[in-house]
């Protein structure tokens, strides 16, 4: 099988920051799990170099156009090898071979009657690049760019996008998932409800020059998207050669939702034209903000990848983000949410059960991997769950849904980590006569840790390879990846010597300001600790304890609540549904909740936050460091009908 990737070609306006690195991480890590699948893979990105703002931001540093470009485009192409990026391509629209390539498919389209020249007077967005509709106003403003659209009148050349309107909305009909996730989809089916106006293709030079020249008529250069969406092709040798043929059959395009429209209406409409088929997939994401608020330069709160990299390692930025977005919304960055989940997820679940782990087999084995003996229904219990994992991150990995391909991987962490705890291996270790159940629990652990590497190289290059090298697998060894002949269990060999494994992702401490300040002054909660015990009234009676109706409850639905950053609204079964008001969206996605069972309190009077009647609490463990919050939902550990009370 094969994959071609392509993320946007990124303005040389302004440096790189986190929105670009968050696609390029996503096109490299689909592009590595594709590889990982067995499919030969071609991921191209690059720089869009042409236009007024190029020209604009060039005059502000006073240098001429070309030097500015040829600076800004290193800055992104020297940006991705330190996120451990590996495009196979990088384009660039001032490349000799894009310009020839444009200007032919110009000419073919202008020949072949889509292209013509007319009047037009219309409203211009600096911002956006391109003339807006009246309709698509906010109170007069360009809704993204808050900025009046300037009116111009002017002759240019415009393309008949209208007459593959309906061909286009057909296409999106019968290919379901031509446009990824549904939202998107409905978006642009929306927007072609209505009758779709032909698009202005040209600048004349007199306004603009840094530009691509029109072949036929030498007064005009095109316009930014007619030159900028055409990358996709020109990076494969269009029209002819292998390269070609084999990748174009299955395009998949890469954006956030700010280029929804020209990327899901003129692009396929230009194909259309073109006499090319459309691109197989269009996959859209949300938007990163920082701290709740849009990312901009005027703010002063853009996030730099190469500060990122330098303050919390690349791994833990790649994985932060995959887990972070859901894709297809928006979400917030913050250092605090990083570092939660450097300790959390990466020092506590995965970290600590690889040193735990190979410390085991050092001590009582001396670091060679034992054969296992017969497997009770505890180890088939955690071969199941592998595969199970297994099945389910090739399933929602291969659907752009990282965060939930990761949420697999960390329940499968839980269960291994659970499973070293019941095992108990330090007691079996004790007894001659339990030597061969050790070996079987040790080998358990050891195919875990195993499997684990192997889901996680798309996401963490550099410590899947220090996790790979410990168990003595090479990098590109067939065992971690998904091509082993249907076998999931079973491949790490006998009497092989482990290596061993520095601190993988050690504990970070937010030094911010704030901490410090908390640190000279006693700890709250410290305060409250010490007093408990020596006053009678901070105990309860086991009658005042009575009292409380403690359940499994099973989560069914979850919402966000409007305007408010910490509400979920969830309806839970336990066993007759009822809604509870949980302050857990800064660490749970709603879509992440449902399905799971958690304890609830269910006798507490009913109370109104956010105009939503909560009829109980949700109870979750909260581990505070400063000013950084880890909560994680309590739960049972083992099967039980939601409903059961907890006593
Ligand atoms: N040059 C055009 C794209 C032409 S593609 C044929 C362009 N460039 S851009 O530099 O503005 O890049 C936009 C893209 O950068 C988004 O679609 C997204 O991939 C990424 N992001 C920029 N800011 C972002 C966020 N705040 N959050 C997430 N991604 C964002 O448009």
């Amino acid at each position: 099988m094969k994959t071609y990737i392509t993320t946007p070609i990124y303005y040389v306006n302004a440096q790189p920051h986190l929105g670009h690195a968050y696609t390029t991480i996503v096109a490299d890590t689909y592009s590595r799990f594709r590889r990982l699948c067995g499919d030969k893979v071609r991921f191209q990105t690059g720089t869009d170099e042409h236009g007024d703002k190029i020209v604009e931001a060039a005059a502000k540093q006073g240098v001429a156009p070309k030097e500015y470009v040829d600076t800004i485009s290193a800055m992104f192409s020297s940006t991705w090898p330190i996120l451990e990026v590996e495009p196979d391509n990088f384009i660039r629209t001032t490349d000799p071979d894009h310009i020839r390539v444009v200007q032919k498919i110009l000419q073919d389209v202008y020949d072949s009657g889509d292209i013509y020249f007319d009047e037009y007077t219309g409203l211009y967005c600096q911002g956006c690049e391109r003339y807006l509709t009246e309709k698509e106003l906010v109170d007069g403003k360009c809704p993204d760019h808050q900025k009046p659209p300037e009116e111009i009148a002017e002759a240019n050349y415009f393309f008949r996008m209208s007459r593959y309107q309906q061909k286009l909305i057909d296409h999106i009909h019968a290919h379901p998932e031509f446009i990824t996730p549904e939202r998107y989809k409905n978006e642009v089916l929306a927007f072609l409800s209505e009758p779709l106006e032909d698009l202005c293709i040209s600048r004349p030079k007199s306004r603009l020059t840094w530009g691509i020249e029109l072949p036929f008529d030498d007064k005009f250069v095109t316009y930014v998207w007619f030159d900028a969406l055409i990358n996709y092709l020109t990076g494969l040798g269009y029209p002819e050669g292998q390269l070609f043929e084999e990748n174009w059959a299955v395009a998949e395009h890469l954006i956030a939702k700010d280029i929804l429209k020209p990327h899901a209406i003129y692009w396929p409409t230009m194909l259309l034209a073109m006499k090319v088929p459309l691109y197989q997939k269009l996959h859209v994401h949300g938007y990163w903000n920082v701290d709740d608020t849009k990312m901009s330069k005027s703010i002063g709160n853009v996030v730099r990848p190469k500060e990122l990299v330098d303050a919390y390692g690349v791994d833990t930025l790649r994985y932060f983000t995959l887990r972070e977005m859901s894709f297809g919304l928006d979400s917030s960055f913050s250092s605090e949410a990083i570092v939660a989940r450097q300790n959390a997820d990466l020092a506590n679940d995965l970290g600590n059960l690889f040193s735990r782990a190979l410390a085991m087999v050092q001590k009582y084995r001396s670091g060679i991997i034992p054969a296992p003996g017969t497997y009770t229904a505890a180890d088939l219990e955690v071969q199941e769950a592998a595969e199970t994992m297994l099945a389910r991150y090739q399933e929602v990995m291969g659907q752009f849904n990282f965060h939930l391909g990761l949420q697999a991987v960390w329940e499968f962490v839980g269960v291994a980590n659970r499973y070293i705890v019941t095992s108990e291996p330090w007691t079996l270790a004790k007894d001659e006569g339990q030597a061969k159940r050790l070996d079987t629990v040790l080998y358990t652990i050891l195919e875990s840790l195993r499997l684990l590497t192997l889901v996680l190289r798309p996401v963490m290059v550099g410590a899947t390879v220090k996790m790979g090298a410990a168990l003595s697998l090479a990098a590109d060894d067939a065992r971690i990846s998904l091509l082993t002949q249907g076998r999931v269990w079973g491949l790490l060999k006998a009497g092989t010597q482990l290596q061993t494994l520095a601190n993988l992702f050690p504990r970070l401490e937010k030094e911010g300001k704030e901490q410090k300040e908390q640190k000279a002054a006693p700890a709250p909660q410290k305060q409250e600790q010490s007093n408990a015990g020596s006053e009678d009234d901070s105990l309860i009676s086991f009658e005042d304890f009575k009292k409380l109706d403690l359940r499994v409850a099973e989560i069914v639905a979850a919402e966000p609540i409007k305007k408010s950053d910490r509400l979920l609204k969830l309806t839970v079964k336990a066993p007759e549904e009822r809604t509870i008001v949980a302050g857990i969206a800064q660490h749970y996605n709603a879509e992440d909740v449902i399905g799971r069972q958690v304890i609830i309190v269910a006798n507490l009077k009913p109370t109104k936050l956010m105009g939503v009647t909560s009829q109980g609490m949700v109870l979750a463990a909260k581990d505070i460091h400063g000013d950084e919050e880890t909560l994680i939902l309590t739960s049972v550990s083992g099967v039980i009908p939601s409903g059961s009370k907890v006593a």
